[in-house]
C-alpha cells in the first residue's frame, strides 16, 4: 500500500497571496498527499514579505523548513528548485496529474499561456498541460489588464481552470483565517478532496 495519496503539484509563484498556499499546503498535508512543492524567487520575497518565512534557495534546506512547518513525514513534502530538469514534475513520464499554482502572478499566467518553460514551475504547468491533467492557477492582480484577460481566456479555452483569488463574504467570515479558507476550500472542491473547511453554500444556517 502506498504510504501517501498521489502526489499534488503546489507551485507559488510572486503574486500576494502566500497564506492562500501555505493553506493549501497545510491541508494536503494533514489528509496525507504528498505534496511536490515548486517555489519561484519572487514566491520566496512574498512568503518573507507576508508570512514571515524565510524559506531556503536550496531544495533540501526549504523542504525540511516546510516539513518542520507542517509535521509532514518524510518524504511527503519535497521542494524542488527552479532548475531541477531532473524532478518528477518536469517530465510527463513521472508529473502528477494534478497541479495548483496558488498564488499565482500575471508573469506566470502570462509565462503559462505563452508554454516558455523558463523555469521549473512553467515547465511543470506546461507538463500538466500537454498532458492533459488538471492544472488550476489562481491569480492575484487587480485590476486586470487585457493582457492577463487574454492569458486567462487563453488557458481557460485548454481546459486550465482559472480560479482568481476572489473569496466570498457570504459565510460572514469572522478572520482573515476565514477568508483563506474560502479559497482553499473551493481549490479542494475542485481537486475533488473533501474537507470540511466551510459551509456548503444551501447546508447552512438559513438568514
Ligand atoms: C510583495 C510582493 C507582492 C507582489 N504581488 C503581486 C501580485 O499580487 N500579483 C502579481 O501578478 N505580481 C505581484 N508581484 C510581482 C511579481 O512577484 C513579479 O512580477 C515576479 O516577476 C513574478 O515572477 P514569478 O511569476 O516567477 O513568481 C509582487 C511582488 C512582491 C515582491
Amino acid at each position: 500500500m502506498d504510504k501517501f495519496k498521489p502526489a499534488i503539484t503546489l507551485a507559488f509563484s510572486g503574486a500576494s497571496g502566500a497564506p492562500y498556499g501555505l493553506r493549501l499546503l497545510e491541508v494536503l498535508v494533514a489528509m496525507n498527499y504528498q505534496v511536490f512543492v515548486l517555489i519561484s524567487s519572487a514566491a520566496r520575497v512574498v512568503l518573507d514579505t507576508e508570512s514571515n518565512i524565510k524559506l531556503s534557495g536550496n531544495e533540501q534546506k526549504a523542504t525540511e523548513q516546510l516539513s518542520t512547518l507542517f509535521s509532514a513525514k518524510p518524504e511527503q513534502i519535497k521542494v524542488f528548485g527552479k532548475d531541477n530538469w531532473f524532478s518528477p514534475v518536469a517530465s510527463g513520464s513521472a508529473a502528477p496529474k494534478k497541479m495548483v499554482v496558488c498564488p499565482c502572478s500575471a508573469g506566470s499566467v502570462s509565462a503559462i499561456a505563452m508554454g516558455a518553460s523558463d523555469n521549473l514551475l512553467e515547465r511543470a504547468a506546461d507538463v500538466v498541460i500537454k498532458e492533459r491533467g488538471q492544472l488550476i492557477l489562481v491569480p492575484r492582480e487587480t485590476p486586470f489588464s487585457s493582457i492577463h484577460l487574454e492569458n486567462m481566456l487563453k488557458l481557460s479555452q485548454l481546459g486550465v481552470t482559472i480560479m482568481p483569488a476572489a473569496p466570498g463574504f457570504y459565510h460572514q467570515p469572522a478572520s482573515i483565517a476565514d477568508l483563506v479558507d474560502f479559497m482553499v476550500a473551493r481549490i479542494l472542491d475542485h481537486l475533488n478532496i473533501e474537507h470540511t473547511l466551510t459551509k456548503r453554500w444551501g447546508y447552512g444556517e438559513q438568514h
